[in-house]
């Protein structure tokens, strides 16, 4: 039984399916993504805020997208399912310590029901390796390695850091965590370019089809590079509110566009159960598209 209702689809590929039944189902539609474009990943974006825009409630223990979304069902479905979808998930070092240290970025921990169904499709559709390649940006190196995404048979990370990072995770004792591996770039007061980060993954790791969990830190910069593709945005039907001086933090954090380069989207689709809503934006660059 589909998990969400589709109401607008700009997703036909009337020659080849995408998914696998079972989750064609479930999502009451395909789903398909443009190959990479050329010397970096095609790259997917996703995130979940209130109808006011807040992404963190900023409070300790419940700063993360499931306090935004209601943890959500269909929020955690298309979550493992872009995980399913795609070679690596990024993420920024203060979206991975904000969460429990059993998190793991993998399929099936945002919905374990689809399990099968997300194996099936990775692996025998995609013949992608049974787990997403987890990459976390640190440019202090500050990462507590005993948290289960470094401990999990078949899950493999690479932390991209500056050389003063790659110090203090060789110091901690990264280097004998075999899941690990260590990458430092050059970096501008401590910031690593996006493209460089693009040009790392594509060339020495493989990587075509990237899928960026945030937080809006590191998503503003992305932003800001032209390296974002395609944003699955849900809205969740509540709001959060700002103080006049407190940083619940928006998409992006960090970084504002004027108005006459900020980014604009395509409408791909949008799919609704109950009062939740799940939109498909693909990036069209510093234009409104036309009408
Ligand atoms: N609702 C949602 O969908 C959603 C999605 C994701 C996150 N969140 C939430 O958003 C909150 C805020 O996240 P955030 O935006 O502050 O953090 P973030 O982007 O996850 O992480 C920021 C950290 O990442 C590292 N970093 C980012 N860009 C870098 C670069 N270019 N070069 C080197 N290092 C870089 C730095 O780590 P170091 O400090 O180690 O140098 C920086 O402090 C979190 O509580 C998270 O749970 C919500």
């Amino acid at each position: 039984m589909a998990l969400v209702r589709t109401l607008i689809d700009g997703d036909h590929d009337p020659f080849e399916p995408g998914l696998p039944p079972g989750l064609s189902e479930l999502y009451d539609g395909d789903l398909h993504f443009p190959p990479s474009p050329a010397e970096r990943p095609f790259v997917i974006s996703n995130f979940v805020s209130t109808l006011d825009g807040v992404v963190s409630y900023e409070i300790k223990g419940q700063a993360g997208g499931s306090t935004i979304s209601g943890s959500d069902t269909a929020d955690r479905f298309i979550m493992g399912l872009l995980r399913a979808s795609a070679d690596a998930i990024i993420v920024g070092a203060r979206t991975v310590n904000d969460v429990s240290p059993e998190s793991l970025w993998i399929p099936e921990y945002t919905y374990p029901d689809a399990k099968h169904f997300y194996r099936q499709y990775r692996v025998n559709v995609l013949q992608k390796p049974e787990y997403p390649l987890l990459v976390i940006v640190s440019g202090s190196g500050r990462l507590e390695l005993e948290r289960a995404i470094f401990r999990t048979p078949g899950v493999r990370s690479v932390v991209i850091t500056t050389s003063t990072g790659r110090d203090a995770l060789v110091r901690a004792g990264a280097t004998k965590v075999p899941s690990i591996q260590v990458h430092a770039l050059d970096a501008r007061s401590g910031t690593i370019a996006p493209l460089a980060m693009l040009r790392l993954l594509y060339g020495q790791l493989g990587v075509r089809r990237l899928l960026h969990e945030g937080g809006p830190v590191l998503f503003g910069q992305f932003l800001a590079a032209e390296a974002v593709d395609e944003l699955f945005l849900t809205l969740s039907p509540q709001i959060a509110g700002r103080r006049a001086d407190a940083i619940r933090p928006g998409l992006v954090q960090g970084i504002e566009f004027r108005p006459d380069c900020a980014p604009w989207f395509q409408l791909l689709s949008v799919k609704q159960r109950a009062e939740h809503l799940y939109l498909r934006y693909h990036r069209t660059g510093g234009h409104r598209p036309t009408e």
